[in-house]
């Protein structure tokens, strides 16, 4: 039995990888590197490069290395950028799932974990949402991956594959022994944004918006740590294979932090007082998005380790520093060879 690993070589595939790896599980990740980077796969992990949408290579790929499941993180994740580019997120992240899923119930392949999204509630009447809570995605990005679901949820009545569908809320930090983390250049996610600010890697932030009806005015998110969410997939793997049933379940901790305060926490864990302006409001932004975070812990028995907002920075900016130490040693290393 072999897991297929899209976007493996990607923030949150890679910390899956990692994961997996700790119980001896046969792995093959697929990666067209768009946004992945070699480096963050683990040694001895087998790698295909390539397209979720190639079907041909799908085809081959199923039946070659006998995969009976699939965690499908390949997508583009930027909310403001699927504003401006709706049609690029509609072909990346949902035409190209759904010719993986075609490829999954052709190859007969039975489990499929799907990287979906808080983005899916948008701005949503009640807070905390639960799995309940109607759908009504606010950005391209949010439609793009409910529609993913919606084609999971026919697929599964139609041919029988079994998806668990987790709606990631705000992923941030990095594996706690630094062997993965955020890598993509001219982030925009806040923690990332905020940790960059702190190395001097940029030269200050803004703060998108201080009018929105919260308490300090500016948006809360639920921030959930990248090695809990690994293991939220890890353990919907198991939980599959053992015949449990697919369903929705949100990825969350259950409270949230607001932009200013997480401003704060990275100014006070890295001791940096870097430089924050206030700007407008960015397009495609919800006030507010918070989980209950009940049903993932009554269904996979998930218990977070790292459910605390500093140990999150912490963890970021740990990575952080040492993307900037990888990048000074390129650097010497290019001027010693102009020498
Ligand atoms: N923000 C700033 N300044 C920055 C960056 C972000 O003020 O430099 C604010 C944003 O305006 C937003 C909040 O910080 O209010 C969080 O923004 P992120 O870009 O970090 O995250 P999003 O909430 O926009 O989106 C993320 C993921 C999505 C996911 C969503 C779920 O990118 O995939 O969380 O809430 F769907």
């Amino acid at each position: 039995m072999t897991v297929l690993v899209t976007g493996g070589a990607g923030y949150i595939g890679s910390h899956m990888v990692l994961d997996l790896m700790k119980t001896g599980e046969e792995i093959v990740v697929l990666d067209d590197f768009s946004t992945g980077f070699p480096g963050l796969v683990p040694a001895g992990v087998r790698v295909v490069e390539g397209d979720i949408g190639n079907r041909k290579l799908l085809e081959r790929l199923i039946p070659d290395y006998r995969i009976d499941a699939i965690a499908h993180f390949a997508a583009k994740i930027v909310v403001p950028e699927s504003v401006e580019k709706p049609l690029f997120y509609y072909d990346n992240n949902t035409s190209r799932a759904r010719t993986l899923i075609e490829a999954a119930v052709n190859g007969g392949v039975k489990h499929f974990i799907f990287s979906s999204t808080a983005a899916v509630y948008g701005n949503a009447e009640t807070m905390p949402v639960t799995e309940e809570t109607p759908p009504n995605p606010v950005s391209p990005y949010g439609r793009s991956k409910l529609m993913v679901e919606w084609m999971l949820e026919d697929a599964r009545v139609a041919y029988g594959v079994e998806p668990m569908i987790l709606r990631y809320f705000n992923v941030a930090g990095a594996d706690p022994l630094c062997r993965s983390g955020q890598a993509t250049p001219r982030a925009t996610h806040l923690i990332k944004t905020a940790v960059e600010a702190a190395v001097g890697k940029r030269a200050g932030m803004s703060i998108f918006g201080t009018d929105y009806p919260t308490a300090d005015g500016t948006c809360v998110r639920d921030y959930i740590h990248v090695s809990d969410l690994a293991r939220a997939h890890v353990l919907a793997l198991d939980y599959l294979r053992k015949g449990g049933k697919g369903q929705v379940l949100n990825c969350a901790y259950g409270h949230g932090s607001s932009v200013s305060e997480v401003i704060e926490t990275v100014r006070k864990v890295s001791g940096v007082n870097f430089n924050v302006e206030t700007a407008p409001r960015r397009a495609g932004d919800p006030a507010e998005i918070v989980a209950t975070g009940e049903k993932i812990r009554s269904v996979l028995g998930w218990e977070p380790q790292y459910d605390d907002l500093e140990t999150i920075v912490t963890h970021a900016l740990a990575w952080e520093r040492k993307l900037m130490d990888q990048s000074r040693q390129a650097d010497a290393r290019a001027a010693l060879a102009t020498v």
